[in-house]
């Protein structure tokens, strides 16, 4: 198993945070042995703000066999208007999954288009957009946690909006998706239209939306419209700075500490009447 010294500012999309020791485990007995200290789980780093000063913890990041992809059709679980995958690694990259199921006609993963994510932190959080969520694919997870591997239907756990209801450290391994035969030609025009919802988002370093969307009055409002209303956008502290282009956005302007980012965050906080959960996770 590769065990090598990083910094994590270099797997985090928004680049920021220390050194850390990171594991990369190819199968079963090395993730293991790697979960055996004390860890954090790391996919695609694209909703992580890591501490300056690095961390302590080893880093486990899937590869080996938790990041193969199989999206061949399962005869035995399959019908005409069912396509169950193979497995699908936890560290597979997202993006190109999407693409890839796009390219065979396979319906079900259009919404996660530009989400910058690997499959296991995606499924972890419930990634996802107003045009569908990671659950909606999920035929079935593999997660290791306590020692062993086991095997959940969705049904099983308590998902919800941005939330998979799975304990914080256990490790969302590899799933099975259930799409929908179509044609390359259809999932990509329903792509195109999600990719649109993104247009307004900044193209800079960043990590994603800061911020969960809050219930107000029983219904889910934006966030970044909240922090646009407030006329945050452009707020500044050191390098980092809330986006121009969307209120729940900070974008890294070259150089940005964690400690930036946090300050800046709790100063959009204090000058809201909302209370806001935070999306980003916090390594310190
Ligand atoms: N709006 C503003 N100003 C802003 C931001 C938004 O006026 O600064 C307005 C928009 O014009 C729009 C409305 O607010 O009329 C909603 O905005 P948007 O479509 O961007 O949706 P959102 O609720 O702010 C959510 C997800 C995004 C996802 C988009 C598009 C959350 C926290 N955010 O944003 O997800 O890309 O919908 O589907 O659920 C993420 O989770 O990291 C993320 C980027």
């Amino acid at each position: 198993m590769k065990i090598e010294r990083q910094s994590l500012s270099r797997l985090t999309t928004l680049g920021v945070g220390g050194e850390a020791e990171v594991w990369t485990p190819q199968n079963l007995p090395e993730l293991l042995e790697a979960m055996s200290a004390p860890y954090r789980i790391l996919g695609g780093g694209s909703n992580l703000v890591v501490s300056d000063a690095g961390l302590e913890q080893r880093v486990v990041k899937l590869g080996g066999l938790y990041s193969s992809e199989d999206l061949e059709r399962d005869p035995s679980l399959s019908s005409d208007a069912l396509h169950v995958t193979g497995w699908v690694g936890g560290g597979c990259a997202l993006p190109g999954l999407v693409r890839r199921a796009q390219k065979r006609g396979l319906s079900g993963l259009e919404g996660m288009v530009g989400i910058p994510a690997q499959v296991g932190g995606a499924v972890w959080m419930n990634a996802g957009t107003r045009y569908g969520e990671m659950f909606d694919a999920l035929y079935e997870l593999e997660v290791v946690a306590n020692g062993e591997a086991r095997i959940y239907a969705p049904e099983e756990l308590n998902y919800q909006y941005r939330s998979s209801g799975i304990p914080r450290n256990d490790i969302v391994t590899r799933v099975r998706l259930k799409l929908t035969p179509s044609t390359p030609e259809a999932v990509e025009a329903r792509m195109t239209d999600s990719d649109t919802a993104r247009k307004g988002q900044p193209k800079a370093r960043t990590a994603g939306c800061a911020f969960k969307n809050p219930t107000v009055g029983g219904q889910k409002v934006s966030a970044g419209l909240l922090i646009d209303r407030a006329g945050l956008k452009g707020l500044r502290v050191g390098k980092a700075m809330i986006a121009l282009e969307h209120g729940n956005f900070v974008v890294n302007l070259g150089g940005a500490t964690s400690a930036d980012v946090k300050e800046l965050l709790r100063q959009v906080e204090q000058r809201l009447e909302v209370a806001l959960e935070w999306e980003y996770e916090l390594w310190e």
